[in-house]
Order: C-alpha cells, then sequence, then structure tokens
C-alpha cells in the first residue's frame, strides 16, 4: 500500500530530507502530499519544493487558539489527500482535534529512548544524565507529550567525550533510519495497534520484523 504522508515540520527538515530520499529510491513505499510548517521560511520547505512537494505554512501565531490552529492544520491534510501524518521536528504538542482527525495515524520521532527523556532537548537530557546508550524512538501521538504507544526505537551508544552537538548529529543519522523503516511497516502492512487493556497502555504490534533497529 502506497501511504498519502503529510510532513509536519518546524525547522531544518533532515528527516523530511530522510523520507523524500527513502521515497526517491523506492525504499519507501510513500508520497509526500503537502509539507505543513508552523513557522514561516521553514529551511525544510526548501527541501520539500527541490522534490516538487506543495508546502502550506500554518502559523500558529495567527490563531485564537490551538483547536482553531489544528483545525486549520486539518484542513490542509484534508485537501492534499493526506492519511498518515508525520511530525519531523513538528515543535507544537497536538491536541485531540487533530488526533481525532487522523486516529492512530499520526507518527512521532523523538531523539531518545523513550520513556526516558522526554520533551525538549533530549540529547542534552541524556548527556546530563549520564547515561551510556541512548537512541531514538518512532512512536504514534496521543494527547501527551512524547508518550503515545511506541513502534519502534534505535540504539546508539554514549562516547565520553561526546557533546550534545556531536551527540546530537551521531543521533540523527539513526533517526533517519529509524524513521524511514517504521513508515515502510506500515506501508507493508505490518502495523496494527492492540488498544489499552484498563490500567494497561496501548501497544504497537509489527509483525514479522525486529522493531530494535
Ligand atoms: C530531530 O532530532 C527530531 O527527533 C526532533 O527534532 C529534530 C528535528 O530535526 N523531534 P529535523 O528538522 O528533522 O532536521
Amino acid at each position: 500500500m502506497t501511504l498519502d504522508l503529510g510532513v509536519l515540520i518546524s525547522g531544518r527538515g533532515s528527516n523530511l530530507q530522510a523520507v523524500l530520499d527513502a521515497i526517491a529510491a523506492r525504499r519507501l513505499d510513500a508520497r509526500v502530499r503537502v509539507v505543513v510548517s508552523n513557522r514561516p521560511g521553514a529551511q525544510g520547505f526548501e527541501r520539500a519544493a527541490a522534490a516538487g512537494v506543495p508546502t502550506r505554512v500554518v502559523d500558529h501565531k495567527s490563531y485564537a487558539d490551538r483547536a482553531a490552529f489544528e483545525r486549520a492544520l486539518i484542513a490542509e491534510l484534508r485537501a492534499a489527500g493526506v492519511e498518515w501524518v508525520v511530525l519531523a521536528g513538528f515543535m507544537r504538542i497536538l491536541t485531540a482535534e487533530l488526533l481525532g482527525a487522523f486516529p492512530a495515524r499520526v507518527v512521532n520521532i523523538h531523539p531518545s529512548l523513550l520513556p526516558a527523556f522526554p520533551g525538549v532537548d533530549a540529547q542534552a537530557q541524556a548527556l546530563a544524565y549520564g547515561v551510556r546508550v541512548t537512541g531514538c524512538t518512532v512512536h504514534l501521538v496521543d494527547e501527551g507529550v512524547d508518550c503515545g504507544p511506541i513502534l519502534a526505537q534505535a540504539t546508539l551508544p554514549v562516547r565520553a567525550d561526546d557533546t550534545r552537538e556531536t551527540l546530537a548529529e551521531r543521533l540523527l543519522d539513526r533517526e533517519h533510519q529509524l524513521l524511514v523503516g517504521a513508515l515502510q511497516w506500515i506501508a507493508e502492512g505490518r502495523v496494527t495497534v492492540e488498544p489499552a487493556a484498563p490500567g494497561a497502555r496501548a501497544r504497537v504490534v509489527v509483525r514479522g520484523v525486529d522493531p530494535l533497529l
């Protein structure tokens, strides 16, 4: 099944680039229907344009509240024929408004082994804590911050001389591989969600591959 993706970004867009490259190389069975940023002038827009992908700005500052902002996002995503939404460095927390429009079809890439180090600057949090191994996580998005059901994870050893920058740079390579890999598993129909039993978390089941990269 070819996935119809909408990618939400706020800045650099290197994860978006990884998705576009994988599609061009036929390693990912998907089309990016639209790239939407909440920040005008996001660097990722140039990457989208170079790949011939339409871009839209939905600036959160132009809307009275989160619900109105998300309704505008939904309208752009639907108009473009999007079925799965990818948060690739999108720096806004989403609410039930958007999540309800794409139920269990919003994925995020986060630069830590969740549930460790959610939120901003996960790489610096990992260094400050002194962990020996960190990594990245692709998960389905729910209304919490970086806490939806985990789809895939990849690990990365922390070096004694790592700085936030060196760690973030090595991690970014892992992120790019993991995000593309996880999306391809979705395209191959390997991914299903087991709803939460009372008192338990919903879980993502990935069939036929090892979801630890
Ligand atoms: C990545 O580290 C991603 O995990 C985090 O924000 C960063 C975005 O980088 N959520 P880019 O815009 O994809 O280059």
